[in-house]
């Protein structure tokens, strides 16, 4: 129901009023308003038919004006006991410039941003905003990961914006041109955000010579030389890091040949072809359990994990790790069989993408998306790589940020 002045109010404002955050938005001036009766909501309207409904206390906690948000740090001030639930809209309009004016009840006019509330009505405050959806991929749609240049991506935010980008869509990507020069990958990560810390350390190598030798440190599997199948890295904790990085530095072993493979087209597939599969890879949980000297992570979790507020699931598929059942008797043996049937998709010629990493390459890749494997090492040769692991808060952070300076933000992404 329109409010009987809504159309012809106005209100002079020379500044555009200031938004509960720090980004410039265009105007996008409101084509008009709409109250409900108890005045609890005001729907918006714009002419290209975008329409965002709001409610009043939502209003009043991101009115910058009235002490909804302090100006110094952008954040809310509003303690939810003290929202006074009387206060509703008296009137709303937009002033000359297409802003939104609210008149409450015993209370004073609060303004509103136009190009903020548009981009709310976009969807684009969304955890998903600025972020390009994931593309599966097969071996015939990958021949070789997404190559962007290091040196750039470090200078250029066009190329850190580009690169960002490829590693949301496809989960994986290649950076050549860094430099072979141990710890370039911790000052290079931790120029994205800060790494994400592990038993293994905060930068960890891998030296196929010692692994041969039997020098390295032999609390994990990948400081052998042998095959590792398609996994993905520590599934023993709650939240298993979700993005790994490779870099090399020296590679003259015979072997050694890394694998990836996308666990979205697999899924796929499996929801076309073997939907029982699925089901089970995603209901039956196991147990993960690392039995380092002095260590003890455990964490229960299927396969596939949907249980997380991420637009993906979380793959947790690290053999050396997964200690026990932790399912109904009943559902150990059909568990099983999934569970290979997963493991022999993703070492097949269609889903699994082969590379051998070369010096001054650094593989990046999504840990809760991509599993990744190695051939075991055959002959002993100089193969040092160096690793590390940082969130998704981190690299989805760099990624709206480096959209927005960039100025070529991918279109607003749909919550799935
Ligand atoms: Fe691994």
């Amino acid at each position: 129901m329109s409010h009987p002045l809504s159309a012809i109010m106005t209100t002079i404002s020379s500044n555009p009023p200031p938004t509960p955050d720090f980004y410039l938005y265009p105007p996008a001036p409101i084509q008009r308003t709409e109250i409900s009766p108890e005045g609890d909501w005001v729907t918006l309207f714009w002419e290209d038919d975008s329409v965002l409904t709001c409610y009043y206390l939502w209003l009043q906690e991101n009115d910058i004006d009235q002490g909804g948000i302090d100006p110094a740090t952008r954040e809310g001030l509003l303690d939810p006991a003290e929202l006074v639930l009387e206060r509703t809209i008296h009137n709303a309009f937009v002033d000359e410039s297409g802003h939104l004016c609210v008149e409450w009840h015993k209370g004073p006019l609060s303004h509103f941003n136009s190009g903020w509330l548009k981009t709310l009505a976009a969807g684009q405050h969304r955890a998903g905003a600025f972020i390009p959806l994931s593309i599966p991929w097969r071996r015939a749609d990958l021949e070789a990961p997404p190559k962007h240049c290091a040196k750039r991506v470090q200078s250029d935010a066009h190329a850190m914006a580009a690169w960002l980008n490829d590693l949301a869509r496809y989960g994986v990507t290649l950076l050549d041109n860094a430099p072979t020069q141990s710890e370039f990958l911790l000052n290079f990560a931790e120029s994205i955000g800060p790494i994400r810390d592990s038993n293994f350390g905060r930068l960890w190598d891998v030296h196929a010579d010692q692994a041969l030798a039997g020098k390295a440190e032999t609390n994990s599997t990948a400081n052998t030389g042998l095959r590792l199948g398609p996994h993905a890295d520590l599934p023993t904790r709650q939240l298993p890091p979700a993005f790994q990085f490779l870099h090399c530095l020296r590679n003259e072993a015979v072997g050694g040949a890394s694998t990836l493979c996308d666990s979205l087209a697999i899924i796929e597939h499996l929801k076309a072809y073997q939907p029982d599969d699925l089901k089970q890879l995603t209901s039956s949980r196991w147990i993960f359990f690392n039995r380092g000297p002095g260590l003890d992570h455990r964490w229960s979790g299927p396969i596939i994990d949907f249980s997380g507020a991420g637009r993906n699931p979380v793959i947790r598929a690290f053999y050396p790790v997964k200690a026990f059942p932790d399912m109904p008797q009943r559902e150990v043996p059909s568990a099983y069989q999934a569970l290979k049937r997963f493991q022999q998709l993703a070492a097949s010629d269609q889903f699994e993408l082969r590379l051998t990493l070369q010096p001054g390459q650094i593989l990046c890749f999504d840990n809760h998306r991509i599993l990744h494997g190695r051939d075991a090492f055959a002959a002993q040769g100089v193969r040092h790589l160096q690793g590390i692991y940082i969130d998704r808060d981190e690299i989805d952070c760099r990624t709206r940020v480096a959209n927005r300076l960039a100025d070529h933000s991918p279109a607003p992404s749909k919550e799935r």
